[in-house]
Order: C-alpha cells, then sequence, then structure tokens
C-alpha cells in the first residue's frame, strides 16, 4: 500500500550520471558530528551513516570549506579569527579525506549516493565593499583578479579530492552567505568589470568555477548547484531576478541539477524555517526552477518538509525532483524506510523548533555533537549502538510523569524488554508540551505527543492516566526500578514584595486558561528562549496590549541566528514592546519597579492591569526523595525537569538514558 501512497518518492532518479535512489535528500546540513574538529570521525560515519541506513537516498552530509586567498604572510590566527578555513582546509588534510572516503563507502554500501558540497563561506573577501550578512559583518576586502582565480580553482581542486575518494557528486554552494551569493546578489555585487553588473555578468564567478569543475570531473559525476529563489533581503534579487540568473546557469550546460531554497541566515525567513512557516511554504520557488530550466536539470526543493506524504505531494504536483528533508531525517533517521514500509505512525517528525541549527551555529552544549529536541539518538549513536540491546534480565519498571522525559524513559525501556508501567496524573501525555502546542506556529508540538502516545501502545507500555502516585502506590506495584519524571513548576520569586498581588500571574497559567489578565499586560521575563515570545503572542492574539521587560539585551537571547529573526518579528507584527535589560524589583498595586541588569538605576512603571511572570520553573521532585529516603526501590531515578529544568533536547536526552540504563 505505501509503495503506492509514496510512488513517486519512492521511484529512482537518473541525475546527470547519478541514479538517485529515490527523491529523498540530505541537503547538507553542517551539524559538527565529528567530535575531531577538521576530520571526519566514527561519529560523523555514524550519524549521517544512519540517514542513509534508514532510506534516504541522496546524502550531502557536512560541507567542504575550502581554502582562502590569505595574504602569505597573514597569521593563522587570523584565519581562525575570521572563524573559517584558513591557508589550509579540510579537504587538503590528509586524514580528513580518508574519513570521508570511509564515509562515502558506507553511503554506498547502504544503497545511497554521496554529494560534496563546495563552500566559501567567508565574510572577509566579496566582490564589493558591502558586508555580507554573515557571521561578521566586516567591510569585506575587495577580491583582485588573483583572489578570484585562486577561488574559482580551490573549487576545482576540492571537486577532485571529492572524484578521488567516491563522491557521486559536486555541489557549488551558492546559496546563503557564500562567496557565490555575493557575486550573485545585486546587493553584494557592485563591480563594474566583467565580474558584475546585470544578472548574466553577475554568474560569471559561478559559472567559471563550474566550468572549471567540470573540467577536472569530467562527466563522470552529476554537478550542481544550490541557489537561492529568493533572498528576502532589502535590495536583494527578488525571485524574477533569482529565475533569471539561475535560467542562465542552466544554458550553461554545465549542471545537472539545482538545489533550491530561500532566505539568508539572519532573515525571516532564513533557509532553515521554523515551526513559524508552513510546510514547504516556499515550494512555488521549485516550481519556477522546473519552468524555467531543461527538463534534463533536476530540482531540488528544502524547506519545512518533514513529513512523507507532503514530499509525495510536492512531486506528484511539479514542484520539484528531488525532496530535501533535512531535519525529517535528524528527527528520525529512518523515516524513509519507515515510510517505504508502511509504518507512519512510527515516524517522529520533525516539529522544527530550530534547537538543531541553534546548537550547530552557536552551540549551548560542550562537547559539541548533533542535538535535536525530539530524537535522543542523534550526536550518541555510537553509545546507542553499544548500549541499546535487550535487557539482560526484564524487570517492572514504574515511570511516574508523562512529559518527554517520562514518556522516553518509558519507551525506550519498554522497547529492551522492561515491563512498564507509565503513571500520569494528567488527563495526556505531554508534559510541558501540551502549553507549548497552545502556542500560535507551535502546533507541531502535538506531533511529539502522537508519536508518545503511538509509542506507549506499540511498546506495550501500560499507561495510567488521571492517576496520581505516592510512595505506598508505587511499592504496591513491586517495582524493580522507579524514574520520577514529574516534571517542574513555574518559579515564583518570592523574596520581591508584592509578587502575591492579584494580578500578578504566571505565563503557563495565562496560557492553559487558569489565570486571565487585564488589557494592559506587562511580561516579566526570566527566560532566554521562546517561552516569553509564546506568552506575548498568545495575549495580543486575545486583544492585549502587551510590553515585555526582560533580563538580558535583547529578548531570545539563546535563541541562534537562524531562527532569532522569526521571533523578534513576530514580536514586531503583534506590536509587542520588548524593554531589555531589566530585572524586577517590586510590585505595587498601582505599579512596579525594576532595577537594570547592570547597574542601580531604577525604573517605576505605572498603568498595567496586570503583571505576567515568565521566571523558568523549578523541579518538582518530592516522591524521588521520599522513595529515596525510604530505601526499598532497588533501581530509583530522577528524570528530566524534575532533576533540572533545561530544554526539550535535555529532558528527551535524561529521559532515554535513563530507558538504556536500566
Ligand atoms: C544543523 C544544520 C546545519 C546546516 N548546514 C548547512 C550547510 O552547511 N550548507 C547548506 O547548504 N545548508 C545547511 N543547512 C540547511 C539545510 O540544508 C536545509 O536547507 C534546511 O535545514 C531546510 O531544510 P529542512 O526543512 O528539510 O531541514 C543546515 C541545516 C541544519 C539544520
Amino acid at each position: 500500500m505505501s509503495t503506492e501512497q509514496f510512488k513517486n518518492l519512492f521511484s529512482p532518479l537518473q541525475v546527470g550520471p547519478m541514479q538517485v535512489p529515490n527523491r529523498i535528500c540530505e541537503t547538507t546540513n553542517t551539524i559538527n558530528s565529528s567530535m575531531i574538529p577538521g576530520e571526519v570521525d566514527e561519529n560523523f560515519i555514524a550519524h549521517h551513516g544512519a540517514k542513509a541506513r534508514g532510506g534516504t537516498g541522496w546524502i550531502g552530509s557536512e560541507t567542504w570549506l575550502l581554502n582562502l586567498p590569505f595574504p602569505p604572510e597573514t597569521p593563522d590566527e587570523v584565519g581562525l579569527a575570521v572563524g573559517f578555513a584558513a591557508h589550509f582546509a579540510a579537504y587538503q588534510n590528509p586524514p580528513y579525506v580518508e574519513g570521508m572516503k570511509k564515509f562515502y563507502q558506507e553511503v554506498h554500501d547502504a544503497g545511497s549516493i554521496a554529494i560534496a558540497q563546495l563552500t566559501h563561506l567567508s565574510a572577509v573577501w566579496a566582490p564589493s565593499s558591502v558586508p555580507v550578512i554573515s557571521a561578521q559583518d566586516y567591510t569585506p576586502h575587495v577580491m583582485g583578479e588573483e583572489e578570484i582565480e585562486f577561488c574559482i580553482n580551490s573549487y576545482a581542486d576540492a571537486a577532485e579530492v571529492a572524484k578521488s575518494i567516491g563522491a557521486d557528486g559536486i555541489q557549488i554552494h551558492c546559496a546563503h552567505e557564500t562567496l557565490c551569493y555575493s557575486f550573485l546578489s545585486p546587493v553584494t555585487n557592485r563591480r563594474s568589470d566583467r565580474w558584475g553588473g546585470g544578472p548574466e555578468e553577475r554568474i560569471r564567478f559561478v559559472a567559471e568555477s563550474l566550468k572549471r569543475v567540470r573540467e577536472r570531473i569530467g562527466d563522470s559525476l552529476a554537478l550542481g548547484i544550490r541557489i537561492s529563489g529568493k533572498e528576502f533581503r532589502q535590495g536583494g534579487a527578488d525571485h524574477l531576478q533569482m529565475r533569471e540568473m539561475t535560467h542562465h546557469l542552466g544554458e550553461t550546460g554545465l549542471i545537472d541539477f539545482v538545489d533550491i531554497d530561500v532566505g539568508h541566515c539572519w532573515g525571516a525567513p532564513s533557509y532553515v524555517p521554523s515551526s513559524y512557516y508552513d510546510e514547504a511554504e516556499f515550494r512555488e520557488v521549485g516550481k519556477a526552477a522546473r519552468t524555467d530550466l531543461d527538463s534534463k536539470i533536476a530540482v531540488l526543493f528544502s524547506g519545512r518538509v518533514n513529513d512523507p506524504g507532503i514530499a509525495e505531494g510536492l512531486l506528484k504536483d511539479g514542484y520539484c525532483d528531488l525532496v530535501g528533508m533535512v531535519r525529517a531525517g535528524i528527527a528520525d533517521a529512518e523515516f524513509a524506510n519507515k515510510a517505504r514500509e508502511g509504518r507512519l505512525m512510527e515516524i517522529r517528525r520533525c516539529i522544527s523548533c530550530t534547537r538543531c541549527i541553534d546548537e550547530a551555529s552557536e552551540p549551548m552544549t560542550f562537547p559539541y555533537a548533533p542535538t535535536c529536541s525530539i530524537n535522543p539518538e542523534i550526536g550518541h549513536e555510537l553509545q546507542w549502538k553499544e548500549q541499546f540491546k535487550p535487557a539482560e534480565t526484564p524487570k517492572r519498571v514504574v515511570v511516574v510523569g508523562g512529559g518527554i522525559a517520562g514518556c522516553e524513559a518509558a519507551r525506550v525501556a519498554a522497547m529492551r524488554g522492561h515491563q512498564v508501567t507509565l503513571i500520569e496524573q494528567g488527563n495526556r501525555l505531554g508534559g510541558q508540551l501540551l502549553i507549548g502546542k497552545l502556542a500560535r506556529g507551535r502546533e507541531s508540538f502535538e506531533d511529539q505527543i502522537y508519536f508518545e502516545e503511538n509509542e506507549m501502545t506499540r511498546t506495550g507500555v501500560e499507561v495510567k492516566l488521571e492517576t496520581s502516585a505516592d510512595v505506598d502506590s508505587i511499592k504496591a506495584l513491586s517495582p524493580e526500578a522507579v524514574v520520577i519524571a514529574t516534571g517542574s513548576l513555574p518559579r515564583v520569586p518570592f523574596d520581591i514584595p508584592g509578587i502575591d498581588l492579584p494580578h500578578v500571574v504566571q505565563g503557563w497559567d495565562v496560557m492553559q486558561g487558569k489565570a486571565s489578565t487585564g488589557d494592559r499586560v506587562a511580561i516579566i521575563s526570566q527566560e532566554d528562549y521562546y517561552e516569553t515570545p509564546c506568552v506575548a503572542e498568545f495575549l495580543t492574539d486575545r486583544g492585549k496590549q502587551v510590553e515585555i521587560f526582560h533580563k538580558s539585551v535583547h529578548l531570545g537571547f539563546e535563541i541562534a541566528r537562524y531562527s532569532i529573526a522569526m521571533v523578534l518579528k513576530r514580536m514586531e507584527e503583534c506590536g509587542v514592546k520588548v524593554h531589555p535589560n531589566l530585572v524586577l524589583n517590586e510590585v505595587q498595586a498601582d505599579g512596579f519597579e525594576l532595577l537594570s541588569s547592570f547597574g542601580e538605576k531604577t525604573y517605576r512603571e505605572e498603568g498595567f492591569d496586570s503583571v505576567v511572570l515568565v521566571y523558568g520553573s523549578v523541579p518538582q521532585h518530592d516522591l524521588y526523595d521520599q522513595l529515596k529516603a525510604d530505601g526499598s526501590i532497588p533501581q530509583l531515578y530522577v528524570a528530566g525537569s524534575a532533576w533540572l529544568p533545561r530544554f526539550m533536547a535535555e529532558a528527551t536526552q535524561h529521559g532515554a538514558s535513563i530507558g538504556l540504563a536500566i
């Protein structure tokens, strides 16, 4: 049945000399899966290899950053300071090349094809002295002829190495903040020599690079580009100009595929669109490219396709020939096989929360590892291979709390053969996800609840809803292992005078309809991720006028550059005013006093009907403490927020690790 349902998705495609076994593509995602910087180690191979074994036909793995034309006397420290490859690039480093060769073999053994994405990503060299939107906004060094020649040749040099170690295709990265992009864009390319001008002149750098690569690799490898369908940047190329340039590049006869997306890294949208955007919202750019290009050139579209059904629809309706599904594979490396085998209920769908890209671009954990809010395996593939084994002695396990940590502990323990009972006091599993899904643009969070609900049934976990647990009721079940995953509750800053006044309420309570507010609302924010913006938007959607008084330099300080613009743009659209660098000092009936986060200056605010607190949460581990004192449970664990409230990924990983350990 699923073969028929996904007829297009699982049909092979000839792309130049390369036969892609199906239409599912892991477009390149530099997720830092190697533990050895600048090399391809066993973690890298395990991470991206899992997607190939999981049925993804096209594997783009991580980008190849190329060598840059530093003046010879520039010390390496300068190269490192600009953040990218210095005098030498990874492809010139034998251990990297050796590791990549092993990886390509792994991909081929799984029946998939491997692409090498070649990238010049630098804020330092550019066609003109206009800063590229990037991690660093230097006024760039304007490239002379020799430097242009150097960069063009570096694509060919790297392509030759990629060919020698078994890559099936080469992609020159011309989207995002790359050097090719800055030659294509009218904002960053203001040259009046042969490298600048109208669309036909601005493509010259890309066309010349493609030509050199083709000369070096011949016809035995597929060659293509990744290009933006629309910049979403003031003064940037609109979709018509991008179409024109893509068309001209197609006309060169040098390319076999075009991989198209939209946005830039600081943009709204960025090219890693969050759940604030619809699935495949920018699909029209794919259709336009298909219309404009010779039918022999395959078009790959990417951008929030998280479901095989949506991917099939895109193919069927002519939006593209290949579908980028990066985060779908981060959330579930096996999703393609599951779809082909009709195991749709078992797919863990990406909820587009953006933790993966937040972590990859501005890591919050050390050592750096790929991170996903809902998939505990990624970044730990080798550990899972070692530890995910049937339990030697199946045990009776009781899990208390049906949030993500409890569900993951129960799911993994049950899959390993334990007999698991999960007790939840509410009427549904999900914990804090039940609150998160109430936020506009976060409806996708419910997908993870459905996943856990299905998994409980599939793995045979006995779920007892609307049931409270205490020491006696747990002991009555005679468990050999107990996991306390009782979550956390909103923090009340008790040391602040006036905090118990009736017009002071909690953000969680507002979202859940347990507290109401007047028309003019002050949110006092002590958290730096998505919670405050979600509460603010929830209130403005209900007609409230909202101002946020926030502890740090800007709202969502821990949301990385690929995602923050979407959050701030929505605040702008909702008319929410944000006052940074302030903490609450005192609340009175007719106002409140704030203190500067950095100094001693105080400010008084008046005229608000309600004060809403978003202050993080406090772990609830009383039951764990009581069971520990009792001492009769052989294996006792505390999981997730009940131990320490952090992000969703940490709760997922904590719960799953306990499931592995029991
Ligand atoms: C962690 C991460 C790293 C990425 N790194 C790159 C990269 O190095 N080169 C690139 O062209 N795109 C990169 N991307 C963008 C993806 O290729 C893809 O276009 C994007 O994730 C949207 O597709 P999706 O909705 O299927 O995830 C990255 C995405 C993620 C999530």
